[in-house]
């Protein structure tokens, strides 16, 4: 079965696991504060943290806002779970927004008609790792969590995706374009809130009783002041040497995400019966997560490619329609339009030129 997500990783990766735990620590340790500097380095992110995954980062992002309990933040209903829960966990309101239907983003019409007289924040995903219209959202005068899980390379006018707003948060679980293992990272341009983020993820804790002994071994450096309640959220050593190795792969997995990418685009423009993805604007970078086609008969071309070794699925299932939310009633059109016609196809590095064929070949022949 071809796979429809998905990372690649080699023997680099291996070894450097390898080294790790040769040095029998595999927790959180040196490894981590590498990545970070290498990460910083790479992506222009100066205030940067390795966490253990997007999704604890979103929650920790919202956490870090201080908003007034019960507050109205809005999400895209078209997202992950993880958008929504992170705000209720955080003890406030998700209020779903629908995307537009070229971009899969929320644009700043979309956002403020959501905004209600309690919205204290908006949270955006940048769908795909195509940019959302940064500089439109902001000027909504609110404050801005970037869900950038897909946008790692990804930049809007020159910036950095989940550096231009004010807490950006990032994923490199399994399937992602740098993986980790499992992992997220949080990025501000307030190096107070970073260096919060570094206490908080150690149960608000920060140092570890052997980092201090080695700053101040005269004390008793087991004892600790613990700044807020918090969970654990520390990343580990492996993981930290994976992502440095990712880090040096990274710019030749995009070029290959971008060249299948392009593929498909040539392949599909003589199909009338499939719109595909939108262009991506001069002034952005796309980091091409996931290739979402929209045709009239979604079901039955999935299931034809099922049965002919192809995996596809639907990132996402629109939010408001799940019951837990209690926005059921909500009409969010083009999100249910999408609920009903789009489709991820398979694109990662792991992809070759016959699957690729083999993808349009078999795409091709459903609507023949
Ligand atoms: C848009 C979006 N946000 C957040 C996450 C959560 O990331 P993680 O899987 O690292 O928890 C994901 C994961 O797929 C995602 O797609």
């Amino acid at each position: 079965m071809i796979s429809v997500f998905g990372s690649q990783v080699g023997a680099e990766e291996i070894e450097a696991v390898k080294t790790v735990m040769n040095l029998q620590w595999m927790g959180f340790g040196k490894k981590v504060d590498e990545f970070e500097a290498a990460y910083s380095n790479k992506y222009g992110i100066p205030n940067f943290a390795l966490v253990d995954s997007g999704s604890n980062a979103l929650y920790m992002a919202v956490h870090l806002l201080d908003l007034p309990m019960g507050s109205d933040i809005i999400v895209p209903s078209f997202t992950w779970v993880s958008c929504a829960q992170a705000v209720l966990l955080a003890g406030h309101n998700p209020i779903f927004c629908d995307v537009d239907l070229s971009t899969m983003n929320v644009t700043k019409e979309l956002v403020r008609r959501s905004i209600t007289a309690n919205t204290r924040a908006i949270m955006i995903v940048h769908y795909a790792g195509l940019p959302v219209e940064m500089d439109e959202i902001l000027s909504l005068g609110l404050p801005v969590i970037e869900d950038a899980a897909h946008a790692v390379a990804s930049t809007y006018k020159g910036k950095p995706c989940g550096y231009i707003g004010d807490i950006g948060i990032f994923s490199y679980d399994a399937v992602k374009n740098l993986t980790v293992g499992e992992g997220g990272g949080i990025a501000t341009r307030n190096s107070d809130l970073i260096a919060r983020a570094k206490t908080l993820r150690y149960c608000g804790i920060g140092k570890s009783g052997f980092d201090s002994a080695q700053a101040n071994n005269s004390g008793r450096w087991w004892e600790y002041n613990i700044s807020e309640p918090f969970i654990k959220m520390l990343p580990t050593n492996i993981a930290a040497a994976i992502g440095l190795e990712q880090l040096m792969k990274i710019d030749s997995l995009q070029e290959r995400r971008k060249q299948i990418w392009d593929i498909y685009n040539s392949a599909f423009s003589s199909l009338s019966d499939i719109r595909t993805p939108c262009n991506t604007p001069e002034y952005c970078t796309h980091s091409y997560f996931t290739y979402c086609i929209r045709v009239a008969k979604r079901d039955s071309l999935a299931k034809h490619l099922l049965n002919n070794g192809i995996y596809t699925t639907l990132r996402y299932h629109p939010l408001h329609l799940n019951p837990l939310y209690g926005q059921t009633n909500k009409r969010l059109p083009n999100c249910e339009q999408l609920n009903e016609d789009a489709l991820s196809i398979p694109i990662h590095p792991r992809l070759s030129d016959t699957d690729v064929e083999k993808i349009i070949g078999s795409i091709s022949e459903f609507f023949r």
